[in-house]
This record gives structure tokens, C-alpha cells and sequence, in this order.
């Protein structure tokens, strides 16, 4: 069943029954201020960082999963009945309810009893604020007198503190309230120099500011006592939970809508201009004003609105298709693209899955997620790229993790996961062959964030190769460390003791397990790597890299090939892992894909064996899962993904982040038909027909599908934040479609099925716009390609040196 529909023109999907089975979300804000917001308007506000400046409080794990958010309450003045129109928290019966989810903004509203509601949810560009619009129609043919309520609760700024420390935060809360707009100043007075505030364009009406006068004694959100009498109370927080609630009256004709705007924002003082006047304790106002005045004003709200529909056609424009399969384009034209913006913001912090309080970024995440945002936002890549390689340890190695605050190596997760370096040299590549950058290798950039070790970052890569053949196992194969890609294959760990992290617990010496995963890597990065020596002209280094690889390429299948597939790995006895001698977890993907993925047995059938191993004993209907058989019981010597019930996560799931790595290894064989049919099994929008299956959302990937092992196979968890979302991006953009960036300039090598008659798609690429049209002419994968008429050699279209802005590519498809 489904739940809503896409609106692809709109770029919006729009649910309408509020009862989604788990919450369907979006994100608000795109640069420093952000919001979660739910299909009932659920969710919280924070300005950078989820941990340390949240701005509204949200209760994880909460009963209903969701509730507490962006609440607006009607009440019918008359009749004394009251309800919200985004269902919850009040869930009345919502008449032609509709949450539309579109980009960077939700509209969530219903009628009720002739009374139609609609709020608007954004973040203007540029500001640290976030806008509700609230429109409300009297569609009666009499007059009605409406109280309309808007509300929201205050987080003590640190999100993890608050959830804890209550002995304090219940002394804590201060607030003012000046012109009515309510200012939250907990903490102002010693060392914060920033606070939040709430206005509403209505005049003349009463606020709350104590949860307790608002909602009354023993009350939740769904029956406010301040609401139920119909007159908030003009209440000063002191302590306990200060929120911020707004009431105004309505007076609405038959037929007469009226709008009213609230503004919840974030603002930074100056240390010496905190207060006015100076030696007060009254916070200084000056800036918030004007920013007020001006978005309080519909009009200009609109136009803010306008700027972020714009910015959002910008990015999406970048790259378009018109393929015949509605599935595969509004999820490249739209919704992918999207969630990769939104796992390039959020990297893993703040979902309704990650609690915001929890991970720093991850380094192997961050350089993954390039892959699908680099051609959206290069110069906040090549950022992101610099801030990353400073966190790398002299060693080549690196950081697990690190803070987007401080930009700094967290140690909570140590490292010393042993693909980590490699992913640097992809994110990188990925950079240069979007961007021709070539300047960047040259950026004297940080080891380990310390002052005066600056190499150029070219070195950081030479040293990521490095580190892999610095640490060569038994079998000439990488050691793995405390993990590779798979976090939860703990081969050094051996815990016995609850509660232990799996990935920092280190009781083996680390010198006999050995990844293949990180050999096909290691492969892959090590042509990327030649490949950029090569250009740079440093031809003899490019043969050192590639004479590695090959050597490598060799021991994989010396010592990585099991017979009809690649071995996974080999434990801490030098037993395989992954094999038909293993009796549980005898075939995984990860290296099945990868190592095809990386070019590995293309030539001699090793890699068409592998994927058809991987389709005999992996493919369900729902994905290609993890591993088989389902490890079903916990093994010392493995660790956490033999602690998962089997199906789930990293033991058997389909963990839908490596199942591109098969779709672009089926290309990579010249399978269309193959690889697209497993982009398909996993397309959350293809999934939108069994909604009460899957339960998340139908536009966004989710991190995994339960796997045909767990009872409920096909259900997906974790949605919004997983590589998947750049994964799947590069795969069916750059593989399947084939429109692919290279160190050369753009490619054109589509492997699409047999019975596509071909696509067209716009991509703008280092400044050009190319109008591409593909047309099959025959079955195969051979390319004819014309730009502007002139037939060109290959597959590649030159770079333009003549100055044209546009230009038409023609492939024809043999
Ligand atoms: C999860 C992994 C994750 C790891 C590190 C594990 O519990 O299963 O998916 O990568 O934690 O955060
Ligand atoms: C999620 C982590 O964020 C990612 O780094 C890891 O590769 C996968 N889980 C698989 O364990």
C-alpha cells in the first residue's frame, strides 16, 4: 500500500495519510542552521553541530516514535474544540490531509471541520533561521473565530547534557520576552554568547514561555491545558522547561484565508556586545531585529522561498535525465541527489535513526559520500577534502573519525581501520576528474592537525598507498586492522565483556588477519593513484603504482579466489572467511563486488564467476544480501556481525550501500540488463507499491533491507544517512548511465538493458552544458559518439578549447 505520491514536477513527495509506518522525514536548511522535520511535523532545530547546538528539544525512542516538534494548534473559539493541523500531536480526524516534502521545505496541513491549515517549513539561504508559514481558509459558509497556536521547547543547547544532567538543567532556563518574541537565554549570562528566539507576525497576542503553564500538570502535547481553555498564560520561565508558545486570534469571513508567519532563529553576539545596555543582563537585540522585521513580513518570506526553489533548480540542473523508467529519473533528477546533499551535511549525525549526539564524521563516510555530491558542491568538496586529509596521521593512516566543529582527529573511535587511507585517494580522484582541479594536489595540507608537518596533499595520497604496503599479512594480502568497510567484521577483537565497542577493542596483535575487501580497494585506489601520477607526468611513480597493483591483483587470486567466488578474508588462525570450507558466512558481497568493481578477473572469467556466484547466493527479491548462510550464533573470533539476529545489519542484511558495488561490477562486465535490475530491487522509489513492507521512506535510501533470514525480510532501517545515497547515485549516474567524469574529461559509456531504445540527459560539466542523447541501435555496449555533428574517436569528449558553452553529444549505442 502506498502512502502518498510523487510529484515530480513539484519535486515533492506528498503522503497523504498522516499514519506513515515509522515517520517520513525531511531535512530544512542547507549551510549552518538545520531542521528534521516529520510527516506530522516532528523533529528539532540545531545550528551546526546536532550535539552541542541544538536549539529544540526532541526525545529519541519516544512513545509514539515520534512526537514533539514544530506544533500549531487551531482551536474553534465557538465550539471549544481544538486540534492540529499536521494530525499530531492532537491526531483528530484530518480531513484531505497532506504532508508535501519537497526540497529544503515541508507543507504539512488538513482541514478540520471546514477549517483548512497549511504551514510551510523552510530555511531561507544565507540565514540561521527557519520560517513557518501558516495559512489558514474558512471554507464554511459562516464566520469563524479561530485561536491559532504555534510551539515549540527549548533545548538547553547541549543535547547529550540535557538528556541527563537534571539535577541542573531544572535551575537552569531563563528567557525574555520583549515586543512579543520570546528569547531563550539559558546559559547567556556566563559563557554562551549566543541564544534562540521565537516571534510570530500576529499583534496583540499571549505567549507561554514554562511548559508547565502551557501544557498543565501531568499533560502532554496532544491536550495543552493553555490550549484547551483558549488562553495561553503569559508565563516566565524559571527553570525547569523553558518553550516558546505563541497564540493569536483569528477573526476569518466565509471564504477569507489569513497567513500568519513565526520565526524561529539562531543568533551569535559579539563577547562585548552581549548586552544592552552594557553591564545589564538583558541580551543585546540589535541584529536579531532587522532580520526580523523582515521575514516576519509574508511577502518578503515568499521571496526568501523563491531564492531557495532557485538554488535548489541550480544544483539539481547540474544533472538531468529522461530515461524510460520513471523510477531511475526522479530519483537521479531528484530525490538521490537530494539525499546525497543531505549526507554531505549531516554526514552521519542527525536522522531520525542517528541521535545527533552520537558519531563525529566518519573518515571512510566522508570521502564516500564525495561520490555523490562533488559535481553539486565542488568547492565545499575540495573543503571537506582538505579537512579530512589534515586528520591523517603521518603514517598514512587515519583517524576513524573526526569533529566538524573543532575539525580535529577523534580518538573515540581511534583507528587504524585499515581502508580508511584508500578512500582519500577515491574522494580525491572523484574531485579532480568532476573538477579539473588539479591545484589541489598541491594544497600544503596538515598530518594530524599539527602545525608546521604541511606536505602538499599529493603526499597524503603517495602515503595512503603506502600504508597498505606497510602492513602485508601472512599471505602478501592487507592486514585489516581493527576493520575494514565492514565495521562490524572484528577480526582483532575477541570481546567477551558486555557492553565492549567492538570497534575499539583490540585484544590481537593485528599481524595475521588479512582483508581481500582491502586488496580490491587497494587495487581500485592504486589505478586511481596512477592514473593522477600519469597526468601529473611522473610516469615511472605511475608504473611503481601499477607494478603494486598488479602484484596485488595476483595475490587475490592466488590466496583470494575460493573457486567460484573471492574469499572474504582470513582470521586471527589464518582461517578463511568467506569460503565453501567456512560452515556459516561462506560467500559475502563486499568483496565480490569490489574486487570486480576494481577490474579484477574481467579478462578471464574470475569476475563474470564471481557475479554469478553473488546472483546463485545473495540476490533475494528485496537486494543482494550481506553474507550467506546468516552466522547464527555469535563468534568470538568475528565479532559484531555475528552479534546482529540473523537478517539484520551487517549479518545477512541487504545492506543496500554495497549493493552498487555488484550493479557497477555488472557493468563493468557489459551487464545492462543485470545491473539494472538490481538498481531496481533496492530503489526505494521502485518500493513505493509495498510501503507496508519496507515502512521507510519511498524517496530516500535506507542504510539496510532486512535479508531473507530475518522474519522481516524486505523492511528496511536507517534511512537517510548511509553511503548508499552516494553509492547508488555513482552507480546508476556514472556506471549504468553511464555518463561518467574522467581525469580526461566527461565519458560516455552507458550499459543500460537491451530494451531501452536509449535516454537523454543535460549534464553541465566543468562549465559546459552537454545536451547527451543516447540511442540504441543495437544490442550491445559499443559506442558511436558525435559532439555537434563532428564524429570523435573513443568515448570521451575532449575538452573544449574554442569556447563553446553547449554542446550536443550524440551515442549511438551498437
Ligand atoms: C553498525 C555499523 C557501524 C558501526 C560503527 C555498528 O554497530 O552495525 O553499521 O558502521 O556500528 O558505528
Ligand atoms: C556504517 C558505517 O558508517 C560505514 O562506515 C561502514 O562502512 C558500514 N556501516 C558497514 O559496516
Amino acid at each position: 500500500m502506498k502512502y502518498g505520491f510523487f510529484d515530480d514536477l513539484k519535486r515533492e513527495y506528498v503522503i497523504t495519510q498522516p499514519d506513515t509506518p515509522l515517520p517520513w522525514i525531511n531535512y530544512l536548511g542547507c549551510q549552518a542552521y538545520f531542521g528534521i522535520i516529520s510527516n506530522t511535523a516532528g523533529g528539532y532545530s540545531f545550528y551546526r553541530d546536532a550535539r552541542l547546538r541544538r536549539i529544540t528539544r526532541y526525545r529519541y525512542n519516544n512513545v509514539p516514535l515520534d512526537f514533539g516538534g514544530r506544533y500549531v494548534y487551531l482551536r474553534d473559539d465557538e465550539s471549544k474544540e481544538f486540534w492540529s493541523p499536521s494530525w499530531q500531536p492532537t491526531r483528530h480526524n484530518a480531513e484531505d490531509y497532506s504532508c508535501r516534502h519537497g526540497m529544503g521545505y515541508s507543507t504539512i496541513g488538513s482541514s478540520y471541520k471546514g477549517i483548512e491549515a497549511h504551514t510551510r517549513y523552510f530555511v531561507p539561504l544565507d540565514e540561521n533561521l527557519e520560517i513557518w508559514q501558516l495559512t489558514v481558509t474558512n471554507r464554511r459558509s459562516t464566520k469563524a473565530t479561530i485561536s491559532s497556536f504555534a510551539s515549540i521547547e527549548f533545548c538547553l543547547w547541549d543535547a547529550q547534557d540535557d538528556t541527563t544532567n537534571f539535577q541542573r538543567n531544572f535551575s537552569i532556563g531563563q528567557v525574555e520576552v520583549e515586543d512579543g518574541v520570546i528569547y531563550h537565554k539559558t546559559e547567556y549570562r556566563e559563557r554562551r554568547d549566543h541564544f534562540a528566539y521565537f516571534a510570530t507576525s500576529a499583534k496583540g497576542g499571549s505567549f507561554d514561555t514554562q511548559r508547565e503553564s502551557f501544557l498543565g500538570r501531568n499533560r502532554g502535547w496532544d491536550k495543552p491545558a493553555a490550549v484547551e481553555a483558549g488562553q495561553l498564560t503569559g508565563s516566565i520561565a524559571h527553570g525547569w522547561a523553558p518553550i516558546g508558545a505563541h497564540q493569536a486570534k483569528l477573526e476569518l469571513a466565509p471564504g477569507e484565508t489569513k497567513q500568519i508567519v513565526f520565526i524561529l532563529g539562531y543568533q551569535e553576539n559579539p563577547v562585548a556586545e552581549k548586552f544592552d545596555p552594557p553591564g545589564s543582563q538583558i541580551i543585546n537585540k540589535k541584529r536579531v531585529k532587522p532580520t526580523l522585521a523582515k521575514y516576519l513580513n509574508p511577502a518578503n518570506a515568499d521571496a526568501a522561498f523563491e531564492l531557495l526553489r532557485q538554488y535548489w533548480d541550480g544544483l539539481l540542473g547540474i544533472f538531468q535525465v529522461n530515461t524510460p523508467d520513471v523510477h531511475t529519473n526522479r530519483m537521479v533528477n531528484i530525490w538521490n541527489a537530494y539525499q546525497c546533499m543531505a549526507t554531505f551535511n549531516m554526514s552521519r549525525s542527525a536522522s531520525f535513526y542517528e541521535s545527533g549526539i552520537g558519531r563525529g564524521l566518519g573518515f571512510r563516510d566522508s570521502n564516500q559520500d564525495l561520490l555523490g555530491f562533488v559535481h553539486m558542491a565542488p568547492i565545499r568538496a575540495r573543503e571537506r577534502i582538505v579537512d579530512l586529509a589534515a586528520t591523517q596521521l603521518p603514517t598514512g593512516g587515519a583517524y576513524h573519525q573526526y569533529q566538524p566543529l573543532t575539525k580535529r582527529g577523534n580518538n573515540d573511535v581511534g583507528s587504524g581501520f585499515n581502508d580508511d587511507p584508500h578512500w582519500l585517494i577515491i574522494g580525491v580522484a572523484a574531485y579532480i576528474k568532476e573538477t579539473g582541479d588539479w591545484s589541489i594536489l598541491d594544497e600544503p595540507v596538515q598530518y594530524d592537525n599539527t602545525p608546521g608537518s604541511e606536505t602538499p596533499l599529493y603526499e597524503h595520497l603517495q602515503r595512503s598507498f603506502q600504508y597498505t604496503l606497510d602492513r602485508l599479512g601472512p599471505h602478501g594480502l592487507p592486514l585489516i586492522g581493527r576493520a575494514d568497510w565492514n565495521d562490524c567484521l572484528n577480526l582483532n577483537c575477541f570481546s567477551d565483556t558486555p557492553g565492549q565497542s567492538f570497534q575499539t577493542t583490540t585484544n590481537k596483535d593485528g599481524k595475521v588477519a588479512e582483508s581481500v575487501f582491502i586488496a580490491g580497494l587497494f587495487v581500485h585506489a592504486g589505478q586511481e593513484l596512477a592514473a593522477i601520477a600519469a597526468h601529473r607526468g611522473l610516469n615511472a611513480e605511475a608504473a611503481k603504482y601499477l607494478a603494486e597493483v598488479e602484484k596485488m591483483d595476483q595475490v587475490v587470486r592466488k590466496h583470494g579466489w575460493d573457486g567460484e567466488w573471492f574469499l572474504r578474508a582470513y582470521d586471527d588462525f589464518g582461517a578463511k572467511i568467506g569460503s565453501k570450507e567456512c560452515e556459516e558466512g561462506k560467500i559475502f558481497i563486499e568483496t565480490n563486488g569490489y574486487c570486480v568493481l576494481a577490474g579484477i578477473g574481467l579478462e578471464d572469467g574470475l569476475a563474470a564467476k564471481a557475479l554469478e556466484s553473488t546472483r546463485k547466493h545473495l540476490a533475494t527479491k528485496h537486494g543482494i544480501v550481506l553474507q550467506q548462510p546468516a552466522y547464527s550464533r555469535y563468534y568470538l573470533n568475528l565479532g559484531e556481525i555475528s552479534s546482529y539476529p540473523p537478517g539484520y545489519k551487517e549479518n545477512a542484511g541487504i545492506f543496500c550501500h554495497n549493493n552498487p558495488w555488484v550493479i557497477i561490477a555488472e557493468t563493468r562486465l557489459g551487464h545492462g540488463d543485470e545491473a539494472h535490475d538490481y538498481y531496481s530491487r533496492i530503489n526505494p522509489s521502485a518500493r513505493e507499491g509495498i510501503s507496508d513492507l519496507h515502512r521507510c521512506e519511498p524517496y530516500v535510501y535506507a542504510q539496510m533491507i532486512a535479508g531473507r533470514d530475518a522474519p522481516t525480510h524486505g523492511e528496511a532501517k536507517n534511512s537517510w544517512l548511509t553511503g548508499t545515497a552516494a553509492w547508488n547515485y555513482y552507480a546508476i549516474a556514472q556506471w549504468i548511465l553511464g555518463i561518467r567524469t574522467s581525469l580526461d574529461g566527461l565519458q560516455i559509456a552507458p550499459v543500460i538493458p537491451k530494451s531501452w531504445p536509449g535516454f537523454t540527459a543535460t549534464r553541465t560539466y566543468r562549465g559546459v552544458v552537454y545536451k547527451i542523447t543516447i540511442e540504441r541501435q543495437g544490442e550491445g555496449n559499443n559506442i558511436a559518439l558525435t559532439v555537434d555533428g563532428a564524429p570523435v574517436a573513443g568515448n570521451v569528449v575532449p575538452p573544449l578549447t574554442d569556447g563553446r558553452k553547449e554542446v550536443t553529444v550524440k551515442a549511438i549505442l551498437s
